[in-house]
């Protein structure tokens, strides 16, 4: 199935790519996956992502006294971090499927919080139990997986979790996604110089990165196409939000 859905049009199915991020490849030296982690714990901190995201998480747990919660491709573990904070009765597990990101992980605040276990998983084979958890979170990362993986994670997030709670980018219709292609590098690596005073070594790599993103997110059909080839149905809702278009979006998936 294409990214943009099985309807995706011509000019749609030229703009995506099966390249790799730098934070896909084990050929990639961890000094250049650890600089690109610091550029989104930068960016996501300056435009308030993570705590965007962290408050939508703690939002949906509100009601439980002591909710259990899987993050999934946590990377830096902020999101975890802050909901901690946000609801004193929550425990996380925080995991990603990089062993090196998951020690740094460990090695944080992270690994010496009481309400905190820090351990590898992979989100498309979740070694868990039916129901072990009220929710479980993958930001930012979905578009990583392949669309035979991305149906894995979903049968998988909805086995393990009550709720599946994906954040990342909806593809637009194909002419936006034209415009975000020319236009996205500039203003990342601009941004990244000028407002955020990064270090120049990392700005290749995470323009790289933001680019290959956005030719991998996945629409609304394919989100729902993804959905209808688990095993056991699973219902699909794109929550109204108050986001602009090109930030990333909540996808909840729920067991039927
Ligand atoms: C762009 S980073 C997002 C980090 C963080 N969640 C955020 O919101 O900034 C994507 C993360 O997904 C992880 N990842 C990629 N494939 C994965 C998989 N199959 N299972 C779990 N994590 C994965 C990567 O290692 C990386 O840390």
């Amino acid at each position: 199935m294409p990214r943009g859905g099985p309807d995706a049009s011509w000019l749609d199915r030229k703009l995506q790519t099966d390249r790799l991020e730098y934070t896909d490849r084990s050929d990639v030296p961890g000094t250049v996956k650890e600089k690109i982690v610091a550029a989104l714990v930068q960016i996501g901190t300056k435009y308030g992502t993570h705590e965007a995201n962290s408050v939508l998480v703690a939002n949906m747990v509100a009601d439980i006294p002591e909710p259990r919660i899987l993050e999934l491709g946590a990377g830096h573990g902020l999101l975890s971090r802050r909901v901690l904070e946000l609801h004193p009765g929550a425990s996380v597990t925080v995991t990603d499927i990089d062993p090196a990101l998951v020690a740094g992980m460990a090695a944080g605040p992270l690994g010496a919080h009481p309400r905190a276990t820090v351990r590898a998983v992979d989100a498309t084979a979740i070694d868990a139990p039916d129901d072990s958890f009220d929710l479980v979170v993958f930001a930012a990362a979905f578009h990583h997986l392949p669309p035979a993986a991305a149906a894995r994670a979903i049968a998988e997030g909805t086995r393990v979790g009550a709720k599946f709670l994906v954040v990342d980018g909806i593809r637009p219709t194909a002419g936006k996604l034209l415009l975000r292609y020319l236009t996205l590098p500039p203003i990342v690596g601009a941004v990244m110089l000028l407002s955020l005073r990064t270090p120049l070594s990392a700005i290749g790599p995470t323009v790289h990165d933001s680019f290959i993103t956005c030719l991998r997110h996945y629409s609304r059909s394919a989100f729902e196409t993804l959905a209808a080839a688990a095993d056991s149905p699973v219902a699909v809702e794109f929550p109204a939000t108050d986001r602009i278009e090109n930030d990333d979006h909540p996808v909840i998936f729920t067991r039927s």
